[in-house]
């Protein structure tokens, strides 16, 4: 995409939540346009947004697979997370700035939008004062999971709340009470929590667990009726209007 010598540009490119009939037009060209592709994972997992992605590349994209160093916060004493991921992002960053340095655009590859919950941010935050930067944003997890669930997610004036499950219950169940619709993402290992902080708010009867939402094996249940399941990585809950469709 850019001319030699020039400085590449750096995009972070939403390849949507799972299937891959919902990445833009504008995202399969901008891979397809870029020599390098860049994505994350955990170890010994496949990236899901190059999964997404992988009919578009070719062997004429050089890849760079950028592998997390841990997955849980919970580690032994004496290790910080919090410094673990900095020095990987740093190192990443890095990586990114030499081929951009170099003249080639990146493209790297999100789960559904690069600006919701995103690690691409950390990237952002590091080159895009440096480098010529931009965004080409997804359907992201919170939009396909209402669509999966079925119910319109707001209507009117309803406010809608996205929260983190990895927040704590006290202040989960306030947040809810608090709003009219919400979603909560990264509920994977925080699901019993989660579900604790929707019944304090009176939620559990409307609310909705969706499991892959938009994939091949997606589930969709609703909340109260999630017991005995192993919530993995790609869940989150649903809280849709209830009052969608009355005029
Ligand atoms: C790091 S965030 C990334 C969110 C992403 N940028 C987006 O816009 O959807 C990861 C969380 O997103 C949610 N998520 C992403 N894709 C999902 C899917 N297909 N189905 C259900 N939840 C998903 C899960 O809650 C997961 O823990």
């Amino acid at each position: 995409v850019s001319a030699p010598g020039a400085t590449g540009r750096l995009w972070g490119v939403g390849v949507g939540p799972g299937d891959p009939e919902l990445m833009t037009l504008k995202a399969v060209r901008v891979i397809q346009e870029c020599t390098v592709v860049a994505s994350f994972s955990a170890v010994r997992r496949p990236s899901n947004a190059r999964r997404v992605a992988a009919s578009h590349l070719t062997s004429h994209h050089e890849e760079l697979r950028f592998v997390y160093p841990v997955t849980t916060e919970v580690l032994p004493e004496g290790i910080s997370y919090d410094t673990l991921l900095r020095d990987f992002y740093e190192s990443t960053a890095k990586q990114v700035a030499e081929v951009l340095v170099g003249g080639r655009d990146v493209a790297v590859l999100c789960e559904g939008d690069p600006f919701l919950f995103g690690s691409f941010m950390y990237l952002h935050s590091r080159l895009a004062s440096h480098h010529p930067t931009a965004v080409v944003p997804g359907v992201s997890s919170v939009i396909a999971a209402a669509s999966s669930v079925g119910i319109p997610l707001a209507c009117r004036d309803e406010v809608l709340t996205v929260l983190a499950g990895t927040l704590p219950v006290d202040e989960l169940s306030a947040r809810l009470r608090a709003t009219d619709v919400a979603v909560v993402m990264k509920v994977g290992r925080n699901l019993t929590k989660v579900r604790e902080a929707v019944e304090r708010a009176g939620l559990l009867d409307d609310a909705f667990y969706v499991e892959r939402a938009s994939m091949e094996n997606e589930i969709v249940v609703p909340l109260s009726r999630t017991d005995g399941i192993d919530a993995p990585y790609f869940s989150l809950v649903v809280v849709p209007s209830r009052s969608a469709g009355d005029r």
